[in-house]
């Protein structure tokens, strides 16, 4: 298949690497001219638990020289969605699917008011990744990655993108209902990355100290009892468990809003925290702990212009 992954960040590069080494024909999309030539010319270089490995993928600032690609993978931060899927516009043709594994929520809604009629796939990855320098990333954990059709809402699309995913070996499952996939995924964002960063701690301190404890619980509780209101199923039962399951799997982890946080750069608080508090005013719900947690990260000043490594 012919691919084009819009942004150069952890989870960009990463899977603009995999698809490309399945034998897709890849391109990543940088909005930054100098950077798409340096992994042009020198690669993408992805480190793992065996090896350290260089893949030559063609980058490039200029969509236009790809012409229109069978799945548009976008990457970049819920923030920049908007700014990078309207300058890709040249991507998208009659046989076009859009897919999008951005962490937070309302990246699929933000696709679909720039892009008229193509087909939007939105789902969630546990796939980790860090970015230790331009191109060059650290491939931390492997795991499930769920997508469901955000429009229309037949199930081909997803298919399209599940068989591109898994050819990679990204194992894919489709779903039916994306609320669920993205929900699920958000309430664990709102309960572990705001926290880390508040606190300054990798996800396993969040589950050593109680009071931190504590405090993950009540957030993961809140974010659920918005997705009950709204009337969207969750895929665990008890939210607590499942952020404090997924905080000791991960333990080692910086989660990724405390990367950004720790570079300088704005966060994606925004559109998980800031997301949640927009939904539960909207659905009548009280979230006192993560309206705390948001204001608590926009205090950290950390909202200012985005600054890549
Ligand atoms: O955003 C992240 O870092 C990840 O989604 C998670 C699951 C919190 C693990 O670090």
């Amino acid at each position: 298949m012919k691919v084009a992954v819009i942004g150069p960040g952890a989870m960009g590069c990463l899977f603009a690497g995999l698809l490309f080494e399945a034998g897709h024909d890849t391109w990543l999309v940088d909005k930054e001219a100098a950077r798409a030539q340096q992994i042009t010319r020198d690669g993408l270089r992805i480190d793992d638990e065996n090896d350290s490995r260089v893949v030559m993928v063609n980058a490039t600032a200029d969509p236009d020289v790809i012409g229109s690609v069978d799945v548009v993978c976008v990457f970049v931060k819920s923030y920049d969605t908007t700014v990078a899927i309207e300058g890709c516009l040249s991507l998208i043709g009659d046989e076009t699917v859009v897919l999008t594994l951005q962490n937070g929520a309302g990246n699929a809604e933000t696709i679909a008011t720039s892009v008229d009629s193509a087909p939007i796939v939105c789902g969630t990855t546990v796939y980790g990744s860090t970015l230790v320098g331009a191109g060059h990333v650290v491939h931390a954990g492997r795991g499930s990655t769920l997508v469901a059709p955000f429009r229309p809402a037949g199930l081909e699309s997803s298919e399209k993108v599940a068989g591109m995913l898994e050819l990679a070996g990204v194992g894919t499952r489709v779903m039916p209902d994306w609320q669920t996939i993205v929900w699920s995924k958000l309430v664990v964002n709102a309960a572990i990355n705001a926290l880390t960063v508040v606190s300054d701690v990798q996800n396993g301190r969040l589950v050593e100290d109680q009071d931190l404890l504590k405090e993950l619980g009540g957030a993961a509780l809140e974010a659920a009892a918005v997705a009950a209101a709204l009337g969207i199923n969750l895929m665990y039962n008890d939210p607590a468990t499942e952020v404090a399951r997924v905080c000791r799997a991960t333990a080692e982890n910086v989660s990724s809003m405390l990367q950004d946080a720790r570079r300088g750069k704005r966060t994606e608080v925004d559109a998980i925290n800031g997301y949640v508090v927009k939904m539960a005013h909207s659905a009548g719900v009280k979230v006192p702990i993560n309206e705390r947690l948001l204001g608590n990260v926009l205090k950290k000043g950390l909202q200012g212009s985005d600054r890549h490594p």
